[in-house]
């Protein structure tokens, strides 16, 4: 094979972010309609190494040169673990259609898309754990130390938890408009709203570091309990009891804004989403900007919920589900 294709998408995380990086579980939603897709081009000739990465967004739809360091990362360690012999002579396109510094996953999806289209291209069939090593080594280049959630979210078709490294998909049934026949499952759906405001998931971890080696107190007091909202958030989901799963969102919200990685914009957004009907809303992600995001119950609900946080500062939303979705 001389052209090889990958393909991953975005993620939100629904509670948990940060506490995670301390040990506590995190549950997180892949977001299908936001996805990266790459192209591995194998050039001829068999000369030295000889790799190009680019990445198109749909925001610039001109090839950008964002860093790479992180992608370039991928391919020596891609060598190694699917032991390729011949000369790595090869293009790769990225073109991603996540916005990036939103909490979104784009650098996870982008790694993961390349990952399957080098693995295409040079005929390897990799396991499930090799792509994720081989996409959070990218994330680590890329971020400094990554939980790894977004390196498995960003190809997960349903739900899932995650902790230490590990994670599980939640057997929960598509949810999003009719009535759900299966009981294990979710009928909501959930509003993600960028706030317009790039944040930095690195400055995000970095200050919440040194609050809570100032204060380990206040870490401890962080962790537990945002531990305590995520293990009974995931039984309100495999249990469907949207109201109780909201109020857990907001919970989480008001923690993760004591310990400071929230915005006036967000906090608002927030506000606005709850006003309007939403069970439960919070940032998600590093914080300092980038995205919140609302649960509704049905897609009527989230058109209130949608109005509210765009007079609130929200630059754009999307809607998405809370269930399986059939993946790529
Ligand atoms: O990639 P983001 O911005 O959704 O956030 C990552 C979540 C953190 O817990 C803040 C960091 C991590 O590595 O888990």
């Amino acid at each position: 094979v001389r052209l090889g294709a990958g393909r991953a998408h975005g993620k939100a995380i629904l509670l948990g972010e940060h506490a995670v990086v301390y040990g506590a579980p995190a549950l997180a939603v892949p977001v299908p309609q936001l996805t990266a897709v790459a192209k591995a081009r194998r050039v001829g000739g068999d000369g030295p190494d000889e790799i190009s990465f680019a990445i198109a967004g749909l925001e610039s739809p001109e090839v950008t040169s964002l860093p790479t360091d992180g992608l370039q990362h991928l391919v020596t360690e891609f060598r190694q673990r699917a032991a390729v012999t011949e000369p790595m002579r090869v293009d790769v396109l990225v073109d991603c259609a996540i916005p990036q510094g939103r909490g979104l996953g784009s650098s996870a999806a982008c790694a993961r898309a390349a990952v399957l289209a080098l693995a295409d291209a040079f005929d390897r069939r990799l396991d499930a754990g090799t792509v994720f090593d081989l996409v959070q080594a990218s994330e680590n280049v890329a971020h400094g130390r990554a939980s790894g959630i977004d390196a498995l979210a960003t190809g997960a078709t349903a739900p899932l938890i995650f902790r230490n490294g590990v994670g599980r998909e939640l057997p929960v049934a598509m949810a999003g408009s009719a009535r759900l026949s299966d009981p294990a499952g979710f009928d909501a759906v959930l509003v993600i709203a960028d706030s317009g405001v790039s944040g930095s998931t690195r400055d995000a971890v970095e200050l919440l570091r040194g609050a809570f080696e100032r204060s380990p107190r206040t870490r401890d007091e962080f962790v537990s309990r945002v531990t305590s909202l995520t293990e009974a958030a995931a039984h309100d989901l495999l249990q469907g009891r949207v109201a109780d799963f909201g109020a857990r969102l907001t919970e989480n919200h008001r923690l993760l804004r004591d310990v400071g990685v929230s915005t006036d914009r967000i906090d608002r957004m927030v506000d606005a989403a709850l006003a309007a009907g939403s069970p439960g809303a919070k940032i998600s992600g590093g914080g300092l900007g980038g995205c919140m995001i609302a649960l509704a119950g049905d897609r009527r609900e989230s058109a209130a919920v949608v109005r509210g946080v765009r007079q609130a500062g929200a630059v754009r939303t999307w809607v998405v589900p809370m269930g399986r979705f059939a993946g790529h």
